[in-house]
């Protein structure tokens, strides 16, 4: 079994898709182990983010991930973090395949409604971020 980590982004959260997502993860057999509502600061979005802070978007970005409610959790499956991106579908909806979530739901490549790992050590770092071993269950 794998693990990784995983946002429904503000955009999603605030448009009432976070319901909906949270069928598709569990109808796909994930086992959600972590997950929490949280509002983070502009701070915690560049610390989360902090590899694209060189990257010409990473103030819209973190604005962006800033400006409202999110739910971040832990996904357990197996090949989680590949089974999870495809789930997802690629990072600009208008690329993104029918199905996926990011072409249901996103709008934009900033503002497109999911986040998650893109390899192994991406999510060891981003679980830890967020949740502390005794929250994973
Ligand atoms: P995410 O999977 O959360 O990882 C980094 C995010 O940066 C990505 O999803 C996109 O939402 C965002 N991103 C990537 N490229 C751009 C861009 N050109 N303009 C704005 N945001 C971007």
């Amino acid at each position: 079994m794998e693990r990784t980590f995983a946002i429904i982004k503000p955009d999603a959260f605030a448009a009432g898709h976070a319901g909906k997502i949270l069928e598709r993860i569990y109808a796909e057999g994930f086992k959600v182990v972590g997950l929490k509502k949280l509002f983070l600061s502009k701070a915690e979005a560049e610390g989360f983010y902090y590899v694209h802070k060189d990257r010409p978007f990473f103030g819209e970005l973190t604005d962006f991930m800033s400006s409202g409610p999110c739910i971040v959790m832990v996904l357990e499956a197996e090949n989680a973090i590949k089974k999870w991106r495809d789930l997802m579908g690629a990072t600009n909806p208008a690329e993104a395949a029918e199905g996926t979530l990011r072409r249901e739901f996103g709008t934009s490549i900033g503002e497109n409604a999911t986040h998650g790992s893109d390899a192994p050590e991406t999510a060891a770092f981003e679980i830890s971020y967020f949740f502390s071993g005794m929250e994973l269950l």
